[in-house]
């Protein structure tokens, strides 16, 4: 299927793909396998933020910009039900394939799993959520992503696609208020706050750093005065 003269979405043997200025991206879960492992997943940094402690199983994970779904991946394997939201419709088909042929992996079966995907405006399904979710992830493009010259190719092809995120307060206010135990914004490392909104914690790592907010519902009004 050709989207536009740029851009083709191809199918081979390994799946879907596509195909932008001699890149190829495809969604690709079997090389997050090693990071998915026992003893691995709790390293991870996205794993650690999400943690709640004694909470009643199973927990619910919501991904409001699946993107080609790693970060989901994390959570489904750090144990959540993942629910996850991707509105633009060529990155969603590349998800879509990418969770079909992972749940044909050993490894990736059990995890891809526990991962549902919807495709659609996440901020407009959160305003009406027959579930509250434990834990909400965000992780809108950031606009000065696409003037770094260090931008790892497939953020070049896959932000071809993307829109940089027009309301980040209208994202992160509609986040708070669908009451997660804990909201997640994965942010650059010295990237500023989503909104302008100071978290509880961050973890940060070399190349990406979590900001968290426990119950923020709890505080909306004040966090809808200052966002910036
Ligand atoms: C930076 S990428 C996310 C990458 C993802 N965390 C991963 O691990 O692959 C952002 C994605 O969110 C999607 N997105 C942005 N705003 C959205 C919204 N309001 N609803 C659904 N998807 C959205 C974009 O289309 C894009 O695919």
């Amino acid at each position: 299927m050709i989207e536009n003269n740029d851009m083709q979405l191809v199918r081979d043997e390994n799946g879907l793909a596509l195909v932008a200025d001699g890149q190829t991206l495809r969604g690709d879960f079997t090389k997050m396998i090693p990071r998915i492992k026992q003893g691995a997943i709790s390293k991870e940094l996205l794993a650690r933020a999400a943690k709640i402690k004694d909470a009643e199983k199973p927990l619910v994970a919501l991904d409001a910009t699946a993107g080609l779904g790693e970060d989901s991946l994390i959570l489904a394997a750090a144990g959540f039900q993942v629910k996850l939201f991707e509105r633009n419709p060529v990155i969603h088909q590349l998800l879509e394939d990418a969770l079909k042929r992972a749940a044909d992996i050993p490894e990736l079966s059990d995890i891809v799993a526990r991962m549902e995907l919807k495709h659609g405006d996440s901020v407009e399904a959160m305003k009406n959520l027959d579930f509250t979710p434990d834990v909400i992830l965000l992780d809108p493009m950031f606009p000065e992503r696409q003037k770094s010259a260090l931008v790892k190719k497939k953020l070049q092809v896959i932000q071809k696609l993307e829109i940089p995120c027009a309301d980040e307060a209208e994202m992160i206010l509609t986040a708070m208020a669908a009451k997660p135990k804990k909201l997640i914004v994965k942010r650059p490392p010295k990237g500023p706050y989503l909104a302008g909104l100071k978290p509880d914690f961050s973890i940060e790592g070399k190349a990406v750093r979590f900001d968290g907010f426990a119950s923020p519902y709890e505080r909306l009004e004040k966090f809808r005065a200052s966002v910036k």
